[in-house]
């Protein structure tokens, strides 16, 4: 069985997507035949404006897939604007793409609210599920890992997948959702983590800095004196870090310590955080080997992208053929 999933380049990932969506490919990459790219185009959807960051993002980013633990052997890691057929199957999947369905997509409505810092009212913005239903289907992927957030544009890839072959024959399979459970990953600051509220905790941070943004993180703001009883259950550092990397009788002490006021935060936190740079260790020694070969990276990249793009090529016949735009024979041509 295919699977297949993509991220914008963003940059440097955090403790969010490790828990969101890492921690799952990490899995399914042992049982799955799987594809993992770096949506650049989609990137471009929004930030067409400033080009700059996507090349070097999508570089960081990969490094970050790579020091996790996503391994070049078992899953095909590739980059979307370099399997050009992704474009071709874009444009034809275009024509058959009621404008209806792309104007009540629930994302694009939302987004256009707002983001407010960029224009967003540009046909490429519009037609983002219709390129992310090409980046699937071109695979014929039959499952794809996304976040609850993704599940409309894969209900409108089945959709067009359907449509599709209903006027040009059974060419697709229709991509299967697996929505991949995301525990709750708090911010520093009690919200999301993410980069756009400036409260993450990056794979990448020194252990000094991980060690401090921990410190600093917001706890149950309720809890004002070391005298006040506190509640883990509403308290982010504890959601995001205690019910992550601590073991049952350490959660059982945060519990009654807290709620009964016989510890302090910054001891709770203090025993939390050895737990947590003993996950990263690993994963930075691994960063560090890759930072210092960026070629290597470039090459991984560049030979994921080179057997996407055999197969992707192999869809595109046979879509051609569908519709009437293959090659013509040769003798034919000679005729
Ligand atoms: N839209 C996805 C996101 O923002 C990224 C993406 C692009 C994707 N193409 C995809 C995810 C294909 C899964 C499959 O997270
Ligand atoms: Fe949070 Fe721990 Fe402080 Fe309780 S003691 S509020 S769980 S940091």
């Amino acid at each position: 069985m295919r699977v297949l999933s993509g991220m914008r380049p963003t940059g440097k990932l955090h403790f969010g997507h490790y828990h969101g969506v890492l921690s799952n490919w990490l899995k399914l990459q042992d049982e799955y035949e799987c594809f993992f790219f770096v949506a650049d185009w989609h990137a471009l959807t929004t930030d067409y404006a400033e080009p700059g960051r996507i090349k070097d993002n999508t570089v960081e980013m990969v490094i970050d897939w790579l020091s996790v633990g996503i391994d070049p052997a078992k899953a095909t890691i590739f980059r979307q604007s370099h399997v050009k057929e992704h474009a071709e199957l874009f444009v034809l999947l275009s024509m058959i793409t009621p404008l209806s369905w792309l104007e009540r997509n629930p994302t694009y409505k939302e987004q256009l609210q707002e983001i407010k810092d960029k224009d967003l009212h540009n046909y490429g913005f519009l037609g983002y599920p219709v390129l992310q239903t090409a980046d699937i289907i071109i695979y014929k992927a039959e499952k794809v890992p996304v976040g609850i957030d993704q599940a409309p544009h894969l209900e409108f890839s089945r959709e067009i997948a359907r449509r599709f072959n209903h006027f040009y024959g059974e060419v697709f399979p229709e991509p299967q959702t697996i929505l991949t459970s995301q525990p709750k990953v708090l911010g520093t600051d009690g919200r999301k983590m993410s980069k756009s509220y400036n409260n993450a905790i990056f794979l990448s941070d020194t252990p000094e800095a991980v060690e401090q943004k921990i410190l600093h993180m917001m706890t149950d703001t309720a809890r004002k004196r070391r005298t006040d009883a506190g509640n883990p259950d509403v308290c982010p550092l504890f959601i995001t870090f205690h019910l992550l990397y601590s073991d049952e009788k350490t959660i059982g002490w945060v519990r009654e310590g807290c709620t009964g006021a016989l510890i302090g935060c910054t001891e709770c936190k203090k025993s939390v955080i050895p737990k947590v740079l003993a996950m990263l260790e690993p994963i930075q020694k691994k960063r560090k080997a890759y930072e210092k070969d960026p070629d290597r990276v470039t090459a991984i990249i560049e030979e994921g992208s080179a057997k996407a793009k055999e197969i992707a090529g192999v869809t595109m016949e046979g879509v051609r053929k569908a519709i009437g735009l293959e090659a013509p024979e040769r003798s034919a041509v000679n005729r």
